[in-house]
C-alpha cells in the first residue's frame, strides 16, 4: 500500500509529467527490451562458470529471489536482502553478488556507506529518480520502488554488505567506428545478435558482454566492453581535468584517478552508460537533492558528446 502511494506521488511529480524530451538522443543509455531474435536458452540443464564448483539451472540463474552466488568464499556471509529480497527481487540479482552490477543497473561495491545510504533515502522519498524510459516519456522505476518498501535495518544491513566489497576492473574501453549488431533483452542487458553483423557506432556508448554466456550465468568474474566513439577519451580527460572551461575539475570531489573522496562516489571503471544517465538526470533535475545540487553547475553546460567522453574516460580508469 505504502509503496503504491509512494509511487503514484513520484509519477505524478513534473518531472515526470511533462515528459521532458529527456533521452531523446540518449535512449542507448537507458536500455529497454527489444523483441527477441531467437528461441531463449533451455531453462532445465544445469550450467557450470570457471572457478566455481556450483552449478545452476538458467532457470535458476534469472531467479530474481534467490539469484546465483558462485563465489561464495569472495564475500561476507549474505544479508537475506541482498540474496532473496524483502517486497522486491534481490538485491544481488540486478547488483551481483560482487556488487560491479550490469550496464542497466549500477555498480555499488566499495561506495562509502554514507554514500548508498544517502542514495537510499533520496530513492524512498522520491528526491532522485531511477528513470525508466516508457512510451517516450520518463516514468519512476525500479530503485523507487525497492527503497520505498525496504525496512531501514535490511537497507542498512545490504549498503554496509555492498560497500565492504571490492571493486574490480569490469570494463574495456574501446574507440570504434562500427559496433556489433545489438539488442536489449528482457532483462533490459544489450547483447550481441545471434545474427552477427556490424553498424555505425554514431554518438552512443555500446556496451556489450565480454562473454555473453558467462554474463548471462550473473558471472560475477566476466566483465563488459565499451566500444566509444573516436577521440572520447582524450576529450573525456580533458573535460575530467577542467582543461576546456565548459566544466570543473571533477578530482577536486571525487579525488584522485577519481577514485572517490569522502561521502563523493568513486567514478573510475563504473559503467558508463550509468555515468551518462546520471549526468544528464543531475542536468534534467531527476536527482532533487541537496547533495546532487553540487552536481548542477557542474553539469549544465555539458552536451550529449561532453557526458559520452566523460563516461568513456572515467570508465577507464582504474577501480582497484
Ligand atoms: C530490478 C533490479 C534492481 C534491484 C533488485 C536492485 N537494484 Fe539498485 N539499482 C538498479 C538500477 C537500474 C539502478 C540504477 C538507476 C539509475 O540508472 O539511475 C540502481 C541503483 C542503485 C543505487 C545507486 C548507486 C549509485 O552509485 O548512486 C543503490 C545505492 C542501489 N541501487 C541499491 C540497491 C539495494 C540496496 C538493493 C536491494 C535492496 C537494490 N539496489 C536492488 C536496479 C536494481
Ligand atoms: C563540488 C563537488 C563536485 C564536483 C566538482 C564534481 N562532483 Fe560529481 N558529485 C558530487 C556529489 C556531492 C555527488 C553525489 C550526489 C548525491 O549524493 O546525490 C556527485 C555525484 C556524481 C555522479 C553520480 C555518481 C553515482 O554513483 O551515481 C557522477 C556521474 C558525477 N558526480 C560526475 C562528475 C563529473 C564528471 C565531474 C567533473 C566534470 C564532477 N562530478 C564534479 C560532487 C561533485
Amino acid at each position: 500500500m505504502k509503496t503504491l502511494l509512494s509511487l503514484t506521488l513520484l509519477i505524478a511529480s513534473p518531472i515526470f509529467a511533462q515528459s521532458p524530451q529527456a533521452g531523446k538522443d540518449l535512449t542507448w543509455a537507458y536500455p529497454v527490451p527489444d523483441p527477441s531474435p531467437g528461441a531463449a536458452a533451455a531453462g532445465t540443464t544445469p550450467r557450470q562458470i570457471p572457478g566455481s564448483s556450483r552449478s545452476y539451472t538458467q532457470a535458476q540463474i534469472d531467479d530474481q529471489y534467490n539469484p546465483p552466488d558462485w563465489f561464495p568464499d569472495e564475500h561476507a556471509p549474505l544479508p537475506n536482502v541482498v540474496q532473496k529480497g524483502i517486497q522486491a527481487q534481490a538485491c544481488g540479482s540486478c547488483h551481483l553478488m560482487s556488487g560491479m552490477g550490469h550496464p542497466e543497473s549500477a555498480t555499488l561495491a566499495g561506495l562509502p556507506v554514507a554514500y548508498l545510504l544517502r542514495q537510499m533515502d533520496d530513492f524512498k522519498h522520491g528526491l532522485r529518480k531511477d528513470p525508466e524510459i516508457h512510451e517516450k516519456s520518463l516514468r519512476a522505476a525500479r530503485m523507487n520502488i525497492i527503497a520505498a518498501g525496504l525496512p531501514d535495518e535490511e537497507m542498512r544491513q545490504a549498503i554496509e554488505w555492498f560497500a565492504s566489497l571490492k571493486p574490480s576492473v569490469w570494463y574495456k574501453v574501446e574507440e570504434a567506428q562500427t559496433v556489433p549488431k545489438s539488442w536489449v533483452n528482457n532483462g533490459r542487458m544489450r547483447l550481441p545478435l545471434p545474427s552477427g553483423g556490424t553498424e555505425p557506432l554514431g554518438n552512443r556508448i555500446i556496451t556489450l558482454p565480454q562473454d555473453p554466456a558467462r554474463v548471462e550465468a550473473r558471472d560475477p568474474h566476466s566483465g563488459f566492453i565499451a566500444y566509444v566513439p573516436p577521440g572520447s577519451l582524450k576529450r573525456g580527460e580533458d573535460l575530467v581535468n577542467g582543461n576546456t572551461g565548459k566544466t570543473v575539475q571533477c578530482a577536486i570531489c571525487h579525488g584522485e584517478g577519481l577514485k572517490g573522496l569522502g561521502d563523493i562516489p568513486r567514478l573510475a571503471g563504473v559503467h558508463p552508460i550509468y555515468i551518462v544517465r546520471q549526468l544528464f538526470d543531475f542536468q534534467v533535475g531527476a536527482n532533487t537533492s541537496s547533495a546532487a545540487a553540487q552536481m548542477k553547475k557542474v553539469v549544465e553546460k555539458l552536451n550529449e558528446d561532453d557526458m559520452i567522453a566523460i563516461a568513456a574516460y572515467a570508465a577507464s580508469l582504474n577501480p582497484e
